[in-house]
């Protein structure tokens, strides 16, 4: 039986040490708590956003994914060593064959409270409803401009309109609080901050602007993209009024903030500026069955191959259990150093 852990960033492999015993939830050699695992349950998209990917992407072929039975065993697993939250990610989450019945499964697995997923939102108009019956709780929409024009020029061919209709269904369904994301890039939209935190002020939503994180084959066209949170709160607060802090919780990467008289709130995710290493709780599963510990480092360790293999339930704990303590502390974004061996869109953000 294959236990041993695969490096597969062999400059890392020295940096892995054996977890001691502990009991309880999962923790790294930091202290920090992780209990949350995100799953990017495909590579594949259908939109291109200019930032993420090339027009002409190719994708990981089916048989190198993991398959749906397998990423239920992890998750399993996961929660046996204490995970609570999962949220699934993509590429473009929505588009993998089965994806409702893949949220009712993993929402029914003991130990897990909470199934959240991140998409941009072309095919919640027809899904919504299924998924929250399902057992979707959390929904982020990625809407990074309200300009219909500028939007298409973003993602490549996206249609605004039918991600308006997704989220008003999402609404319908129940989903709350409903997250906007959206990254800011100069060129493209650094002046559309201000419509989208317009919409926090009659809406319960929490509108969040992400600073673009180079990253992969299109760091150097995104290093001049880059907007700092800073810079849009100056663009919000000129035009709405000052933004007051509220009070948030410490694992979530975003600041939040309200207008005054606001519904809902407005959250600045700063990873370049002002990264919120600290208070990480998460790890996360790429799509062809590596646990990646860190979003911005290339630390990986491989599931599939254990698995496939036919390791046992211990085993697969052993091996995540044992990943997750040499979870690094932070990233290099600041000092400009940037992750080379993946894109955004096989990891999920
Ligand atoms: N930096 C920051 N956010 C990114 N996203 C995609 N690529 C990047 C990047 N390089 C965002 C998407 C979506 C979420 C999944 O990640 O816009 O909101
Ligand atoms: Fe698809 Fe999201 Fe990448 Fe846009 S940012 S191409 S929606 S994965």
């Amino acid at each position: 039986m294959q236990t041993a852990i695969q490096f597969l960033n062999e400059n890392d492999a020295a940096a892995f040490e054996p977890a001691p015993a502990y009991d309880g939830p999962m923790v790294d050699r930091f202290g920090r708590a992780i209990n949350y695992l995100r799953i990017s349950l495909t590579d594949a998209c259908n939109l291109r956003c200019v930032y993420c990917m090339p027009e002409h992407m190719t994708f990981r072929p089916r048989d190198e994914l993991l398959h749906g039975h397998e990423i239920l065993a992890i998750v399993r697993a996961s929660a046996e060593l204490g995970t609570t939250k999962i949220r699934l990610t993509g590429g473009e989450p929505t588009i993998r064959p089965g994806i409702v019945e893949m949220v009712r499964s993993i929402a029914s697995v003991p130990g897990i409270n909470q199934v959240a997923m991140t998409t941009n939102g072309l095919l919640l108009a027809e899904l919504a409803e299924p998924l929250a019956q399902a057992g979707l709780r959390g929904l982020n929409v990625s809407i990074d401009t309200l300009d219909p024009v500028k939007f298409k020029r973003i993602t490549r061919w996206g249609d605004l309109g039918r991600v308006w209709d997704g989220i008003t269904a999402a609404e319908a369904a129940g989903m709350h609080p409903l997250k906007i994301n959206a990254v800011v890039t100069r060129g493209f939209n650094d002046e559309e901050a201000v419509a989208l935190a317009r919409l926090s002020i009659d809406r319960p939503w929490h509108v969040r602007f992400i600073e673009l994180m180079p990253f992969g084959s299109v760091a150097e066209f995104q290093q001049e993209m880059v907007v700092s949170s800073a810079e849009t709160r100056a663009l919000i607060e000129a035009e709405l009024g000052p933004l007051h802090r509220v009070a948030g919780d410490n694992s979530d990467p975003a600041r939040p903030y309200r207008l005054a008289g606001a519904r809902g709130q407005i959250g600045f995710i700063s990873s370049v500026t002002e990264p919120f290493c600290a208070g990480c709780n998460r790890y996360r599963l790429t799509a062809d069955g590596k646990l990646r510990l860190c979003l911005l480092r290339d630390k990986e360790v491989d599931l599939l191959t254990p698995l496939r293999n036919g390791c046992t339930v211990d085993d697969l704990k052993d091996i995540i259990r044992t990943a997750v303590w040499n979870k690094p502390w932070g990233h290099g974004l600041p000092d400009g150093i940037v992750p080379q061996q993946r894109e955004m869109s096989q990891i999920g953000g």
